[in-house]
């Protein structure tokens, strides 16, 4: 009730006050270029609500355990980006490196950095696995495999995962606070959420994936054409 009321006084007054405003000649132009004004001033705050503040509030950023650097690793490993990710025996794909990919050479802590020190002295000497974000997690009811696309199809892990592998840093990891998706799958950028993309990385949504599918594989695996097609990506 109380609101409604303010709201009458709050229209009242700026009548009164256009009123007053009409009444001197001069004044006759900025009159017409208020209503006009505060339309722009609602404009433009809907605009930062829906493109800044919304976008902003819709994801809840979370910082990895501990920080990984792979340029420095790719220097001191032998076998590449297969020394942590590789594929094991029955071609199942290792995915996240665990401690024992680590343990080798991070027995004791060997450098001043204080990321070292919470590494070795939380996960390494208690042998806990780091529990990794991983930024291209897909729910659970999707099925991905990456021998069919990087054994079969011989695809670049930059393809989807953009440059990671030659970062120094780790990014924070953004979850959806609605569906609890990693940002990556509807894209880091704004207009990536809308259709537009530049990079395949950049989002990896249902028809992202099924859009290779058909321009790769030729297979009609796209929702709208075969039916059956779901169970290649839904468990
Ligand atoms: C010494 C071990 C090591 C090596 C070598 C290594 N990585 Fe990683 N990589 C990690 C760790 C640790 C993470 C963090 C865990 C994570 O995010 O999955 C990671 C994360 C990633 C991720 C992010 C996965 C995700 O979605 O979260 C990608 C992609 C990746 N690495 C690609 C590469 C590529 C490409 C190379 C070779 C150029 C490489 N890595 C070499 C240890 C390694
Ligand atoms: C081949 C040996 C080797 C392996 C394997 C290795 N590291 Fe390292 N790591 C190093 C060395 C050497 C340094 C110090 C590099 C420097 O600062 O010059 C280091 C540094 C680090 C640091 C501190 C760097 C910083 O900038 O804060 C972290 C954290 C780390 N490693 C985590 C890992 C994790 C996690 C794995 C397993 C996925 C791993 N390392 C595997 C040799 C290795
Ligand atoms: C066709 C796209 C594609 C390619 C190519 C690809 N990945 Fe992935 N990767 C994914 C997807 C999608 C996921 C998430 C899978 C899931 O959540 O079920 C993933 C997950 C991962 C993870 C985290 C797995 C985990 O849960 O522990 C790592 C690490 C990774 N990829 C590294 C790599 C590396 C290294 C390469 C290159 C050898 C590579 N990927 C090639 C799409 C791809
Ligand atoms: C940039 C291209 C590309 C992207 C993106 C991609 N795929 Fe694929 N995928 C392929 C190709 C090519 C094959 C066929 C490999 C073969 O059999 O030679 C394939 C095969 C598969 C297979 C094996 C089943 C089959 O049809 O034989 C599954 C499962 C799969 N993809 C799931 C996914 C999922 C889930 C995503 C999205 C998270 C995805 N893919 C994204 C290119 C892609
Ligand atoms: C080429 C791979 C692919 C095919 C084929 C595919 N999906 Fe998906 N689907 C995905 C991926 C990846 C996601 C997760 C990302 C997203 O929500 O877009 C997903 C998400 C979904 C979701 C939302 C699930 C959730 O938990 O939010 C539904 C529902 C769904 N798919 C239904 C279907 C149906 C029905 C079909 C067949 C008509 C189908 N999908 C075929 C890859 C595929």
């Amino acid at each position: 009730m109380s609101e409604t009321d303010d709201k009458v006084i709050e229209e009242g007054s700026e009548e009164t006050r256009e009123q007053a405003d009409s009444g001197n000649a001069g004044d006759e132009e900025q009159s017409k270029g208020l209503p006009t004004l505060f339309f722009f001033i609602g404009f433009i705050i809907s605009l930062v609500v829906g493109w800044v503040v919304f976008p902003a509030i819709l994801y809840s950023s979370k910082k990895q355990p501990v920080d990984f650097n792979h340029v420095i690793h790719m220097e001191l490993v032998d076998n590449g980006c297969e020394s942590c990710h590789f594929f094991r025996e029955d071609g199942t794909f290792s995915g996240a490196p665990r401690l024992a990919q680590c343990v080798d050479c991070h027995e004791d802590i060997q450098t001043e950095s204080e990321n070292e020190k919470v590494f070795v002295e939380t996960y390494v000497s208690n042998g806990i696995e780091v529990p990794w974000y991983i930024y291209a997690k897909q729910p659970d009811c999707v099925f991905f495999s990456h021998a069919a696309h990087v054994k079969l199809a011989n695809m670049d892990c930059v393809t989807c995962h953009g440059h990671i592998g030659e970062s120094t840093s780790l990014r924070e990891y953004e979850e959806n606070v609605l569906t609890g998706y990693s940002r990556d799958i509807w894209g880091a950028k704004l207009w990536n959420m809308l259709t537009l993309k530049k990079e395949p990385w950049e989002r990896m949504k249902m028809d992202d994936c099924a859009e290779c599918h058909l321009e790769k594989t030729g297979r009609k695996t796209s929702i709208q054409t075969q039916k059956d097609g779901c169970l290649v990506c839904h468990k």
